[in-house]
């Protein structure tokens, strides 16, 4: 089977080359990207983290959690089964395809210094993580005040971010379907065609339907005191939210 990084270079060379546009071509191609799942790296596997690295896990995807003492997530490795490991931070960037960023803002310049330019050569770094003054100190003030995509794109150039899952609380990560029946949505932004894609399909993968709002700069409408959004909402009360949004 052919793996992600292969697909990703062979999307490149078709968006290249045009002319090849014959529908076997074509369907093949889409059948091999639909088997073969990008592997995840998680950088932070607290309530949030270790949440959505169990729900990739379950889902078919290979990740691997991330700790400062990656030894005290034995627990949950076990608990997300066979597709699930742990290891250090640099460890889980250079094994991911992917990078997932659930951590509070007050560590991304550490981050920025220790996996950046790892971080910037992936497709895509999903961020899930939320600026907050209160807990994150200066960096959350100053990520708060630049928005979060900005703030992360100075410490780390290059990066290509898609935010989701901001407004979405972790103890719904493991229950998709809202109590009335139907997907949760998830609100997100993002403005690299391929991240975006990636990562939309990571959250269908778990059972939720993402719902583009729009480019980064909406980014500061997804988490708290601003936001639009609360995690119980469906896909088509997202996008009737979203219509209401001015940048
Ligand atoms: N909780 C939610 O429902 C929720 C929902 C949406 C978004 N979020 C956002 O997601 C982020 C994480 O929230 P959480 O509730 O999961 O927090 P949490 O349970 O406190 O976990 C935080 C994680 O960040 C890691 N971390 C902290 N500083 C680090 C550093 N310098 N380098 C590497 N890893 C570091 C910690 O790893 P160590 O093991 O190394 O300490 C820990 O695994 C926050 O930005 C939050 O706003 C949370």
């Amino acid at each position: 089977m052919q793996n992600f990084r292969a697909i990703i270079r062979r999307r490149h060379f078709l968006g290249v080359a045009g002319t090849l546009s014959a529908a076997s071509v074509f369907s093949k191609f889409a059948f091999a990207a639909a088997a073969a799942k990008p592997k995840v790296g998680i950088i932070g596997a607290g309530r949030m983290g270790g949440g959505l690295g169990t729900a990739l896990a379950k889902a078919g995807y290979q990740v691997m959690f991330s700790s400062r003492k990656p030894e005290e997530l034995k627990d949950l490795v076990a608990a997300a089964g066979p597709n699930a490991q742990a290891g250090t931070v640099e460890q889980a960037v250079a094994f991911g395809d992917i990078a997932l960023l659930v951590v509070p803002y007050s560590a991304m310049p550490a981050l920025a210094k220790q996996v950046g330019p790892v971080l910037a050569k992936k497709p895509l770094v999903f961020d899930v993580s939320n600026p907050s003054p209160q807990r994150d100190g200066a960096e959350g003030e100053k990520a708060l005040q630049e928005g979060p995509a900005e703030y992360l794109a100075k410490l780390m150039p290059g990066i290509k971010v898609v935010r989701g899952f901001n407004s979405t609380g972790f103890a719904s990560i493991p229950s998709p379907n809202l109590p009335s029946g139907g997907r949760r949505g998830t609100a997100m932004v993002g403005e690299d065609a391929k991240a975006v894609e990636i990562a939309s399909t990571l959250v269908r993968d778990i059972g939720f339907e993402p719902v583009i709002i729009g480019p980064l700069n909406l980014g500061k409408y997804l988490y708290r005191p601003s936001t639009y959004f609360n995690g119980n909402q469906s896909p088509d009360e997202i996008r009737a939210i979203a219509k209401t949004i001015k940048p």
